[in-house]
């Protein structure tokens, strides 16, 4: 009877667990051994059985497999726990205006959702985290890759810029971005289209067939002045979000009209930079004209400028010019720049020390978002920026205009 029992007791769990481990690691005996007690079998007229003092070292054995599985499950959890942070700081859609987007579109969650350029289905599986309540996707890709992430949504092979799906209402995606000029230098095909990246003709397309879109486009888009009367707001992604690009990105967000007189909000990561028309008093463009003559790439130029931020920080500044060796001006350098045409009567110091003062202002103000992002984050989290020239005359003449009135 009780032999019985002992096969009752353990046949649940017989698969799950290494009769030969049992056998070694707490009997001391090979498996057969231990198989030909559990299922009582008579071998040579001797009848298989586990002793009292047996059925106790298998129960101490049990005992302390499940104490490892229970340190297994710990470890487990907390590598989950761990994942999941990392995933959702990185994740574009966790962002208060995302969810102030999402929410104002009526019966959000009852609508068709769609994702025209799905690669893996990454977007859904993001979005999903977020919000639970969307369950109606449509997935396309022009060439759909092995890996789905959301198997649930199947893949559709499709161009959706030839042929783009209509009759949803809502589209969030990341689509394909690619420079005209990048795409003719690597020969590659690009649209017959006037827009100089794939990415805006994609928004275009978008905007046309579905009332409500959020992409996660170039972070250049901020300034390109497109579509703005679509937009309800943009967030610079300030977190690296893909393995595979440096490019500095944005999270646009479009509803069908824009009550706002084209103006939106503007985020950079969770810091909430203004109204977009709000940070454009401060873009300097009323300096645009003035009497002096500079000339950038001025291999002696008396004024330099570094014009990138490095990765320790926001380091963009001014400096006499003499720092920069003249063999290293080129016509195309952007990097650094010296500049001639200082009047001579000007003290070289205290005008960059003003063109200085000046830059601070102008990047407190505006929060850096009419200057050209550059690939790679800085040290506190933010995208490196780079100064252009036309910013950087405009802060010349401002300096000029103010302190030296009569020149
Ligand atoms: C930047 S990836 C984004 C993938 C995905 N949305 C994500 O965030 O992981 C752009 C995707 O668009 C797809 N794609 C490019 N041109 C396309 C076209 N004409 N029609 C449909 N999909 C296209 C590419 O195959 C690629 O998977």
């Amino acid at each position: 009877m009780k032999k019985n029992r002992v096969k009752k007791a353990i046949e649940p769990i017989l698969p799950a667990i290494s009769l030969a481990y049992i056998a070694q690691q707490y009997f001391g005996k090979s498996r057969q051994n231990i198989y030909q007690k559990i299922n009582n079998l008579t071998i040579n007229g001797t009848e298989y059985n586990f002793s009292d003092g047996e059925i106790d070292v298998m129960i101490n054995g049990l005992k302390d497999i499940n104490r490892n599985i229970t340190k297994s499950i710990g470890m487990l959890q907390h590598t989950k726990r761990i994942r999941a942070k990392h995933y959702t700081n990185n994740n574009p859609f966790n962002h208060q205006m995302f969810k102030e987007w999402l929410y104002q579109i009526p019966n959000h969650h009852k609508l068709k959702y769609l994702e025209p350029f799905a690669g893996s289905n990454n977007i859904i599986q993001l979005a999903q985290d977020i919000n639970n309540n969307i369950n109606d996707w449509s997935c396309y890709d022009i060439e759909p890759p092995i890996t789905n992430n959301v198997p649930q949504y199947k893949i559709i092979k499709r161009d959706t810029i030839k042929s783009f799906p209509s009759g949803y209402d809502v589209i969030i995606t990341n689509p394909p971005y690619l420079g005209k000029s990048s795409a003719s230098r690597r020969k590659l095909n690009f649209p017959d289209t006037h827009y100089d990246d794939l990415y805006k003709l994609c928004l275009d397309i978008m905007l046309n067939n579905c009332p409500y879109v959020a992409a996660i486009i170039p972070e250049s888009f901020i300034t390109s002045g497109l579509f703005h009367n679509r937009l309800f707001g943009v967030i610079s992604l300030n977190s690296k979000m893909f393995n595979d690009t440096d490019c500095p990105v944005c999270l646009g967000l479009f509803i069908p009209n824009n009550q706002d007189n084209g103006d939106f909000k503007v985020y950079i990561g969770d810091d909430y930079v203004g109204m977009y028309n709000d940070s454009k008093q401060y873009d300097l463009s009323e300096y645009v004209k003035s009497n002096n003559n500079w000339v950038f790439n001025d291999s002696q130029g008396s004024i330099g400028v570094k014009c990138v931020d490095s990765q320790k920080g926001a380091d963009i500044y001014f400096h006499r010019g003499e720092i920069i060796d003249p063999n290293k001006i080129k016509v195309s350098s952007r990097a650094f720049t010296r500049i001639g045409g200082l009047p001579e009567n000007i003290d070289l110091d205290r005008f960059i020390a003003e063109c200085n003062k000046e830059l601070g202002l102008y990047r407190d103000n505006t929060k850096d978002i009419f200057m050209t992002s550059f690939k790679g984050l800085r040290k506190d989290g933010k995208y490196r920026r780079r100064i252009d020239f036309k910013t950087i005359r405009y802060i010349l003449n401002k300096v000029l205009k103010r302190q030296y009135p009569n020149i």
